[in-house]
């Protein structure tokens, strides 16, 4: 939600600044804009839209500076206008500001500056914080004690400070300086070759360096050309620890996909195996996790699982509760991270927390893992995103190694989580009550899960046939049982996120109480018919909606007889475990929506009013 990109070097700032905001596009798209240090100058070029639309504008101008920083807009506070799009800049044309989050006080300091004769141009919450810093700036214009006044005038404008930030920032008297800012929104500087680039992720900097240093929460960075420092609000210096970046540049590239969610779809054999590898133990008997910081004895004394998520990985969730109850036997709620964090749920002291997120920065996910851990539970969890607020703030976790997801639809990350949800299944189990075969058994299931995934692809030119023939319908619903109930709630937020196309997902028999009000034949049902003992029952739920003139669109695995006439389209994927089957069965949904959406001609990767990671409320 909203990107921010900053830059202190020896090049010109304003074509990195736009190259780092077409990488972070897809953390909002309703308008982008730089601003560039030109001697005794902070110019800025802003416009609605898209980046390209700031490229063209920003071509207007003689952009030859080396520090910068720009920003794409997710809007919050204001409407989508050039004059609401960042950068900021003070009404004295001394600070100039970005901003990522939500300041909470920002009326009465609005009151406050406006009683001090200071002017806004926007409706943003952020404008405050620039005329903030002026204010400051102008009131105590001696440095003290040999501090850098700009630090400490974004330091004390902070401290008044109720929501969440991150923040880069310049001052028209410290040229060449750049002075960022973050709680509770990502913020990564790059320490490259003799210059430094500020990211809210790191697809902005990996063409520049892979050399890292991951803000927390609270901390400020100072960057000159030379050098880099960083304190708290407090003003306590911290050590900073430089990680690498394991993934190049050509991961967050389409390479000859046309749009980036299509690429990971078809990345997802490969994603799995790198999600799993190194994972099973040398006597091919359960999985094995080097960084869940919490030992077998005290996994023994666990009596309950939370998980918490939100959106697709909410749907993560849902299944691995089904395969960590039936196979470890032990106790799994779900819950909504948005809700946890505001329910108070009684919970027993040998609870233990989950936590799943790609991004690692979902705000309400963060805030209800420290809920969780404020009340002394523990909490781990899963996460993709390397170095993110979760992992950090987690007593133990898995990375989930997809590399980076740029799709604002998850695809891979979810796949890749359904997988990690049934090998911590495994774990678990092999812990307790299952016997080294039936971990032997599972063992194999998993590892076979990217090449059933390959095969499942190959069905694509079929479902993409199937996607014209339905790409004009308002209304679909989605159906499965047990673990295809959470496939199909997947199946109906990603068609429904990318096309527009109200969709919802029941478990199948529950449909008659209520839904099948909306079977017509101008609501086709998709429909997971599947090998298993909920076969016959399937096959009758398909009875009656046919019997009410429905489309039905069934995946069946290989080897199912549906009878004759029954589904007008049906879709085959490989008979598989059943600890891999919503993996597998993953792959036709997101593939349908997908070319649903293509067909429709909508914006695929930047659906509209969405954005990739949720850093705001
Ligand atoms: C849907 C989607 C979202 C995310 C949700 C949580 O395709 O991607 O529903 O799953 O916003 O995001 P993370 O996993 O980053 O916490």
């Amino acid at each position: 939600m909203c990107g921010i990109v900053g830059y202190v070097g020896k090049q010109k700032a304003a074509a990195i600044l736009l190259e780092g905001l077409k990488r972070l596009e897809y953390r909002g798209y309703d308008s982008a804009g730089i601003c560039v240090q030109q001697s005794n100058r902070l110019d800025v070029a802003k416009k609605v839209g898209r980046v390209e639309n700031l490229v063209k504008e920003a071509a207007k101008q003689r952009f030859t500076g080396t520090t910068g920083i720009g920003h794409t807009r997710w809007a919050t506070h204001g409407g989508v206008t050039d004059a609401n799009a960042h950068p900021h800049v003070s009404c004295d044309g001394k600070i100039a500001l970005i901003h990522n989050g939500v300041i909470e006080n920002y009326a009465q300091m609005k009151s406050f500056l406006l009683g001090k004769g200071y002017t806004f141009q926007s409706q943003t919450d952020t404008e405050v914080l620039c005329n903030l810093i002026a204010y400051h700036l102008a009131k105590e214009p001696e440095a003290q004690n040999g501090t850098n006044r700009f630090v400490e005038c974004v330091r004390k404008t902070l401290r008044h400070v109720e929501g969440t930030y991150g923040i880069a920032v310049l001052c028209v008297d410290y040229p060449s300086e750049m002075v960022a800012a973050r709680k509770a929104s990502p913020l990564i500087l790059g320490v490259g070759d003799g210059e430094y680039i500020l990211a809210s992720d790191a697809s902005a900097l990996v063409s520049r360096t892979q050399n890292v240093v991951y803000l927390r929460d609270g901390e400020i960075v100072h960057v000159t050309p030379v050098s880099f420092a960083i304190t708290t609000l407090d003003q306590i210096d911290v050590s900073p620890v430089v990680d690498k970046i394991t993934w190049s540049i050509q991961d967050a590239e389409m390479g000859d996909h046309a749009h980036f969610m299509e690429k990971e779809i078809f990345e997802q054999p490969t994603a799995l195996e790198n999600t799993m590898r190194g994972r099973f133990s040398e006597d091919g008997s359960t999985a094995q996790f080097g960084g869940l910081n919490i030992s077998a004895a005290e996994f023994r004394q666990v009596e309950r699982f939370v998980f918490c998520a939100c959106g697709t990985a909410w749907h993560a969730c849902l299944v691995a509760e089904q395969l960590i109850e039936r196979f470890a036997r032990i106790p799994v709620e779900v819950d909504y991270a948005s809700e946890f964090r505001y329910r108070n749920t009684p919970l027993d002291p040998s609870t233990l927390f989950l936590f799943l997120s790609q991004s690692g920065e979902t705000i309400d996910t963060l805030a209800a893992l420290r809920e969780a851990k404020r009340k002394g539970y523990k909490a781990l969890a899963i996460n993709n995103v390397v170095g993110s607020t979760l992992a950090r703030e987690a007593d133990g976790g898995i990375y989930q190694h997809v590399g980076p997801e740029i799709g604002v639809a998850s695809t891979k990350a979810f796949t890749s989580q359904l997988l990690l949800g049934a090998m911590f299944a495994l774990y678990l189990g092999r812990m307790r009550d299952m016997s080294y075969s039936d971990g032997v058994r599972l063992v194999n299931a998993l590892k076979g899960a990217p090449d059933l995934v390959r095969k499942a692809l190959r069905e694509a030119p079929h479902i993409r046939e199937i996607a014209r023939r339905y790409a004009q319908y308002r209304d679909m619903l989605f159906l499965g049982r047990l673990s295809l109930f959470p496939i199909a709630l997947e199946g109906a937020l990603k068609l429904k996120e990318i096309s527009y196309i109200h969709a919802e997902g029941y478990p199948a028999a529950e449909m008659k109480h209520g839904p099948i009000a909306l079977i017509s034949e101008k609501c086709p049902s998709v429909i997971f018919a599947t090998a298993g003992e909920m076969f016959p029952k399937v096959v009758s739920s398909m009875q009656e909606i046919k019997a009410r003139k429905g489309p039905i669109i069934a995946i069946v695995t290989e080897g199912c007889e549906l009878p004759p006439g029954i589904a007008d389209e049906v879709i085959t994927i490989p008979d598989c475990h059943e600890a891999v089957l919503p993996i597998v069965a993953s792959i036709p949904v997101q593939l349908l929506s997908y070319y649903i959406a293509v067909e429709r001609g909508c914006d695929v990767d930047k659906p509209r009013n969405l954005a990739k990671s949720v850093t705001v409320e």
